[in-house]
């Protein structure tokens, strides 16, 4: 196993310690959220647990009936207690970047409705500043150039130096790819975000904006996977 794959690894095994007995647990989306999934279902099979899962997007919905985690619907949930979901950067204020998978929006309303929100990732991911990683902003298909150049004049206002905007495509580079929301993804490299919190604002205030990827004051909890073993770091 490459040394990113056994930090996944050794980051969910850590978070398995937040579930109990009768929780409703969010679950992430990427490759280190569904490591996650997939040691879940083996606790719940060998302890017995009463779980019920709410995935945070159609990809881990299918990997959670894959393995058999039961599911509930977000709508039946009158609480969700801790969400595991991995992230692509990590600041020192646990300040996100999420959407790397397109699966932002989904997994910021689970996160918001959650008690605890505990972030899985491997030492790549930790960063002194975000924006080294293309920040994601799910956008309505409707007028998304327009929107393009809104999202454009906020990271600049907000600090950051030359944004570049671009829409994200599928794999051919010709069709646009589509969320599980029916929405667009613009991929937004911004170098460096001096000001998220700024940014964060600004995005979300632009007609045509569904979401943005700038998780702020969410994430409690971040285990950072180690080569042998995990760091926990709790705010
Ligand atoms: C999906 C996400 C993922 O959590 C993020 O991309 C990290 O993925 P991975 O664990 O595969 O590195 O935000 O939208």
């Amino acid at each position: 196993m490459s040394s990113a794959a056994e930090q996944k690894t050794n980051a969910a095994k850590a978070a398995l310690t937040y579930v109990e007995d009768g929780m409703t647990v969010g679950l992430g989306s990427g490759s280190t959220a569904a490591i996650f999934v997939r040691l879940l279902a083996e606790r719940i099979q060998k302890e017995g647990l009463n779980i019920q899962g709410i995935p945070t997007s159609k990809a881990t919905e299918q990997i959670a009936l894959d393995h058999k985690v039961p599911l509930m619907p977000i709508e039946h949930a009158s609480k969700i207690d801790v969400t595991i979901d991995g992230a692509d950067e990590v600041d020192g204020r646990f300040r996100l970047i999420k959407g790397g998978g397109a699966c932002l929006l989904r997994e910021k309303i689970i996160a918001a409705a959650s008690d605890l929100m505990v972030v899985v990732i491997d030492e790549t991911k930790l960063v002194g500043r975000l924006g080294q990683f293309p920040l994601p902003v799910e956008v309505d298909p409707f007028g998304f150039t327009i929107t393009a150049k809104k999202i454009f004049e906020a990271l600049r206002k907000t600090g950051v130096a030359k944004p570049e905007v671009e829409l994200r495509c599928l794999a051919d580079g010709r069709e646009p790819l589509i969320t599980d929301g029916g929405n667009y993804i613009l991929d937004c490299a911004c170098g460096e975000i001096p000001d998220p919190e700024a940014s964060a604002n600004a995005l979300a205030n632009i007609a045509g904006v569904v979401d943005h990827g700038l998780f702020i004051d969410l994430a409690r909890v971040v285990i950072v996977g180690e080569d042998k073993g995990a760091r926990v770091m709790e705010l």
